[in-house]
C-alpha cells in the first residue's frame, strides 16, 4: 500500500513518541498545517498504522520502551518504502544522525525542537512530497504510454505507428507491416491482433520463407487423404487453423508466383480449397503480412504480383529504422537491461559512459534484435553491473565511425552515472537540512571541500567557494 494524502489533499502523519505530552504537543504546534496528525506511544502500535493505512511521515522519537528508534525505523521503511521518517532525538551526534541518513530517515532533529523550525520542515516537506509524487507519477505514466501491448517506443516516428495501429485495428480486414530486419514486425502483428475484436481468437504465424515451393498450398491450405503422395492422413492448413483469429503470413515477398493467384483469392473473399478437395471452403480470418524487402521494386521488377501488391498495399504500416528513433533507443536499452539484468543476476544493470556513446554512435543495422542480442551478451559478459566498451561483441565495440562523422551523445536522465547519483544524493541531503552545508557534510561524513566538488560536478554554474584539490577519500 502506498502512502496517498486524503482526498482534501491532506497528508497523514504519524507522531511515534513513548511520551503522550510529547505527542499532544506536536499535534498542537502543527494545528493549522494543511496534514493530518496520529499518534502512537508504543513501536507496535506504530507499525501498525504504517502497515494498514501508511502515513506521508513519521516523526520518530528515537528511543521508544519497546523497540530500539533505529529498529524502528528499519521496519517502517521495510513496511512503506515511500513513507519518509524524521528522526527527533534528545542528544545531537554526528555519528548517529550519518547512521539515520544511510539507513534511509528523511531528516534528523534534535531536542528541544524548535517550533517554527518544525512547522517550516513540515511545510516544506508537503511541498517537496507533493512534488516527488508527481514525478514519480509521470514516469510510471512514461513507461505506461511508451508501449503498446509490449511494443516499446516514445519517438515521433513510433507514436505515428501507435495512432495508425490503433485507429486500424478494429476494422481491418488485411494488412501489411513493412519494416528492416529486426525493427519488430512480428511483435507489431501480434499487437495489432491483441487490439482487434479477434484477439480471443488464435494467431497462427506462417513463415512464407521457411516453406518450399512444393510444400507451400499443402501447408496454407491443407490437403485431403491420398491427395498426393505422402498425404497419408486428411490434414487442415494454416488457414483453417486460424479461423476465427488472425494469420501471420511472415516475409510475404518470398511466396512463389504460382501461390501468389491463390492467395489472391484467399484475400478478396477468404475462399479456398484443400488439395484433391473439390470442395470450396471459407474461412473468417484476419491476415496479416511482413516483409522487409520492398515490394513497389518486386512488382517493377515482375517478382510480385501487382494486383496482389495493391490489396496489401491499401492498410500499410512501416517500421522505421532504429537509428531514426533516437529516443526510443533510450527507453529499449533502459528495458532491455533491466530485463537481462534480472536474468543474470545483475540488479541494476547500466553502461558505462563510453559503452552509452558507443550505442549511441553505432547505426544498428539489425535494428531492435541486434540491440537486444547484444545487450544479451553484454549483460552475460560484463563483471558486476557496469558495462563496458569491451563487453560488446567484437563487430560493435570495433567500429569506427566512417568518413569522420560527428555524433552527438544525448545524455539522458534514465542512465545517470554513479558520480551523477552521488551528486543528488548530496544535493537531497543538503535540501533536507535547508542548505546547510556544514550540517549536509556532517551528515554525509564527508569534508565540506568534498561537499563542493561533489555538487559542483556537471553543473557550469559550479559553486562560487574555492574547492581545494583533495582526493574524495582523503576527505
Ligand atoms: N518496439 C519494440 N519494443 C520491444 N521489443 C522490440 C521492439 N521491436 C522489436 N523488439 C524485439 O526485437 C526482436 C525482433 O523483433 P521482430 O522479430 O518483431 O522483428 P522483425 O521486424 O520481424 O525482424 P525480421 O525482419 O528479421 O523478421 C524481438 O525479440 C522483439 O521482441
Ligand atoms: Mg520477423
Amino acid at each position: 500500500m502506498h502512502p496517498r494524502p486524503d482526498p482534501d489533499n491532506r497528508w497523514q502523519i504519524l507522531v511515534a513518541d513513548d511520551d503522550p505530552a510529547a505527542i499532544a504537543l506536536l499535534k498542537a504546534v502543527l494545528s493549522g498545517l494543511d496534514v493530518t496528525i496520529t499518534g502512537a506511544e508504543t513501536g507496535a502500535e506504530a507499525l501498525e498504522i504504517v502497515r494498514t493505512r501508511p502515513p506521508g511521515l513519521v516523526l520518530l522519537d528515537l528511543i521508544m520502551p519497546d523497540v530500539r528508534g533505529l529498529e524502528l525505523l528499519d521496519q517502517i521503511i521495510q513496511t512503506s518504502p515511500e513513507t519518509d521518517v524524521i528522526l527527533i532525538t534528545a542528544h545531537y551526534s554526528t555519528d548517529s544522525a550519518v547512521e539515520a541518513v544511510q539507513r534511509g530517515a528523511f531528516d534528523y532533529l534534535t531536542k528541544p525542537i524548535s517550533i517554527d523550525k518544525l512547522r517550516q520542515k513540515i511545510i516544506a516537506w508537503t511541498e517537496q512530497k507533493q512534488k516527488r509524487t508527481a514525478a514519480h507519477e509521470l514516469e510510471s505514466k512514461l513507461v505506461e504510454i511508451s508501449q503498446c501491448e509490449g511494443l516499446l517506443g516514445m519517438s515521433p516516428a513510433m507514436m505515428e505507428v501507435f495512432n495508425r495501429m490503433q485507429r486500424i485495428a478494429p476494422h481491418y480486414s488485411t494488412a501489411l507491416v513493412t519494416g528492416e530486419t529486426g525493427t519488430g514486425k512480428e511483435v507489431l502483428a501480434r499487437v495489432l491482433h491483441q487490439l482487434s475484436p479477434v484477439s480471443d481468437g488464435p494467431f497462427v504465424v506462417c513463415n512464407c520463407a521457411a516453406l518450399p515451393e512444393s510444400l507451400f498450398e499443402s501447408e496454407l491450405f491443407g490437403h485431403i487423404r491420398g491427395a498426393y503422395t505422402g498425404a497419408v492422413d486428411t490434414k487442415k492448413g494454416l488457414l483453417e487453423s486460424a479461423d476465427g483469429g488472425t494469420l501471420f503470413l511472415d516475409e510475404i515477398a518470398e511466396v512463389p508466383m504460382a501461390m501468389q493467384a491463390k492467395l489472391l483469392r484467399v484475400l478478396q473473399n477468404r475462399q479456398f480449397q484443400r488439395i484433391g478437395d473439390p470442395t470450396a471452403r471459407k474461412v473468417t480470418v484476419r491476415i496479416i503480412c511482413a516483409t522487409h524487402r520492398n515490394l513497389r521494386t518486386m512488382v517493377d521488377e515482375r517478382l510480385f504480383r501487382e494486383d496482389l501488391y495493391y490489396r496489401l498495399a491499401h492498410v500499410e504500416l512501416r517500421l522505421p529504422r532504429l537509428v531514426d528513433r533516437q529516443d526510443d533507443l533510450r527507453l529499449l536499452v533502459h528495458h532491455f537491461l533491466t530485463k537481462f539484468g534480472d536474468q543474470f543476476g545483475k540488479p541494476g544493470l547500466t553502461l558505462s559512459r563510453a559503452a552509452k556513446a558507443l550505442a549511441w554512435r553505432y547505426p544498428w543495422p539489425g535494428n531492435v534484435r541486434e540491440l537486444e542480442n547484444s545487450l544479451n551478451y553484454c549483460a552475460m559478459m560484463c563483471r558486476g553491473n557496469v558495462i563496458n566498451i569491451e563487453d560488446f561483441p567484437e563487430s560493435i565495440s570495433q567500429y569506427k565511425v566512417d568518413g569522420g562523422r560527428s555524433v552527438t551523445f544525448t545524455d539522458d536522465e534514465d542512465m545517470v552515472s554513479l558520480e551523477e547519483v552521488e551528486r543528488r544524493y548530496v544535493q537531497q541531503v543538503l535540501d533536507r537540512v535547508q542548505g546547510n552545508r556544514t550540517k549536509a557534510a556532517e551528515i554525509l561524513g564527508i569534508g565540506r571541500a568534498t561537499l563542493y566538488r561533489i555538487l559542483g560536478r556537471g553543473r557550469a554554474d559550479a559553486d562560487p567557494e574555492p574547492a581545494p584539490r583533495k582526493s574524495r577519500q582523503s576527505a
